[in-house]
């Protein structure tokens, strides 16, 4: 399974970048405002920093109009994916892009029909958020199953990235079901490594080692 970074946070994704574990990155309009910077130049910033995809969302609503959009901000680097909303005008932008070798991440998916539709007009990626549907009682790895079981049944190529992730089970679990991509904050990414077992027996693998030297 490929990792994501789900930031636009520079520091964070040059830290998740040195791991040597990122495949690309992912951003939304949320994320690029927090960082209080003007965002064309953020996304710069970031597809200089890692060679994997990089996901930048349209604000526009009207297929039209994303489209547009889309075409200015797939000049900004080779590896910019244009995000869009899982929406009908979505769905008519995305058949376009698709006839135009533009990259296409469909986002705020929420069902599994949804993720059919998108794939065949030809989106790259699907992202279905997990984390937002845990919020209100729904079962968000469900939806990631139902989607996985549709692609594999279909032999569809568009690729399931699972976002929203708000804790390391989310990860495994993506991973367990054979998502393609989980795209993970940077916060998640410190714990995926961490084990308290892990730092009890290095502690006392040293302290055995030094009594050893004593003798
Ligand atoms: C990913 O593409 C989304 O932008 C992101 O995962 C949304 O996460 P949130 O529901 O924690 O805001």
């Amino acid at each position: 399974m490929k990792l994501f970074i789900d930031s636009a946070n520079i520091e964070e994704i040059k830290k998740a970048n040195t791991l040597g574990v990122l495949d690309g990155v992912t951003t939304n309009p949320s994320l690029l405002s927090k960082e209080k910077q003007e965002p064309v130049a953020q996304l710069k910033k970031i597809c200089k920093e890692v060679d994997g995809p990089v996901s930048a969302e349209v604000i526009a609503l009207g297929s039209d109009e994303i489209v547009g959009e889309a075409k200015k901000l797939s000049k900004l680097s080779s590896n910019i994916v244009i995000k869009i909303p899982s929406t009908v005008e979505g769905l008519k932008a995305t058949k376009k892009l698709s006839s135009l070798n533009i990259k296409t991440n469909l986002t705020l998916c929420f069902s599994a029909s949804q993720a059919l539709l998108v794939a065949k007009v030809g989106a790259t990626y699907v992202s279905p958020f997990v984390g937002r549907l845990d919020d209100i009682s729904f079962e968000g790895m469900d939806l990631i199953r139902d989607i996985k079981l549709i692609y594999e049944r279909y032999e569809i190529k568009t690729q399931i990235i699972v976002a929203s992730i708000r804790h390391p089970l989310h990860f495994l679990d993506a991973a367990r079901i054979g998502a393609d991509v989980a795209t993970v904050p940077f916060a998640v990414i410190e714990k995926l490594m961490q084990h308290p077992l892990t730092d009890i027996g290095i502690k006392r693998f040293l302290e055995d080692w030094n009594n050893l030297k004593g003798k």
